[in-house]
């Protein structure tokens, strides 16, 4: 038994409503956890991720985002006319990231209201931020690792009417110094550069800042990301419920420890 039902079994009355809704779920991602570890990581993606899936999306609650399913049905609408002349002039659908991704990105920007924003992997992201920022009082900075994609991405942005401002090499990125963000979307073009920043990407954020790691879908990456932040006692949640994809495509949003 986990400890958290252990201690609910002794005296369930004793504890608090909202902390007896969090050891509950805590003991189910305990036994999911378990679970996800004994199987095969396709087996995991079909049976537990939608679980999991379901389960983060009420856990938002938890951290104020229990809105974010119905705002970013309504980004996505938003971004469609966009989405669909950026898929269709610059990029492909494969290689940019979902209209269901870039609904909920502008849907966490809603909510949340970060500042300081970083954009890892350029792209439709970089539209979709620098729209939210352009009427927010907000900055982003949009990292690219080849500079072939920065120069598209300022041309879409120049072409909407959005700031072409501060689109910035990888390796120039990682040399400068930053102040911590508030948010950060991780869409960094090679998977295998993506596994092996994401510590250095979390140390971007500032306490309690917030993280978006595309390609939680791809057991590789997803193993990286639970890990890293099982480590430093962040908080994952699986954001399937609003970003998967045609192409079974989806998120996590990492909220860091305080
Ligand atoms: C997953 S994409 C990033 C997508 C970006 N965040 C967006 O919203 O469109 C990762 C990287 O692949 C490169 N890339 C983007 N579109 C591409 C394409 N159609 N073909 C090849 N590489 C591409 C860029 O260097 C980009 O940063």
């Amino acid at each position: 038994m986990a400890t958290s039902d252990a201690i609910l079994a002794i005296d369930p009355g004793s504890v608090h409503p909202v902390r007896l809704v969090r050891a509950r779920t805590s003991a189910r991602l305990n036994r999911l956890r378990t679970q996800v570890t004994r199987l095969s990581p396709k087996a995991a993606s079909l049976t537990v991720e939608p679980l999991r899936g379901r389960m983060d999306s009420r856990r938002l609650s938890m951290i104020g985002l229990e809105e974010l399913e119905r705002c970013a049905i309504h980004s996505e609408s938003a971004l469609r006319a966009p989405y669909q002349k950026y898929t269709q002039t610059i990029s492909s659908p494969v290689m940019a990231l979902s209209l269901e991704l870039a609904g909920t990105l502008d849907a966490l920007c809603a909510l949340l209201r970060p500042c300081h924003i970083a954009d890892l992997g350029s792209g439709f992201s970089s539209y979709v931020l620098r729209r939210y920022a352009a009427g927010a009082r907000a900055d982003v900075v949009s990292v690219d690792a080849d500079t072939k994609w920065l120069s598209r991405t300022r041309d879409f942005l120049q072409c909407e009417g959005l700031s072409p401002h501060e689109l910035v090499e990888w390796s120039a990125f990682t040399n400068a110094r930053y102040a911590a963000f508030d948010l950060v979307v991780d869409d960094l073009g090679h998977i295998q550069r993506r596994i092996d920043t994401i510590p250095r990407v979390l140390e971007l954020l500032r306490p309690a800042g917030f993280i978006v790691f595309d390609d939680f879908h791809k057991p590789n990456v997803r193993t990286a990301i639970l890990q890293a932040c099982r480590a430093g006692g962040h908080r994952v949640f699986s954001l399937r419920r609003t970003t998967l994809d045609r192409f079974g495509r989806y998120a996590c949003l990492v909220r860091l420890s305080d």
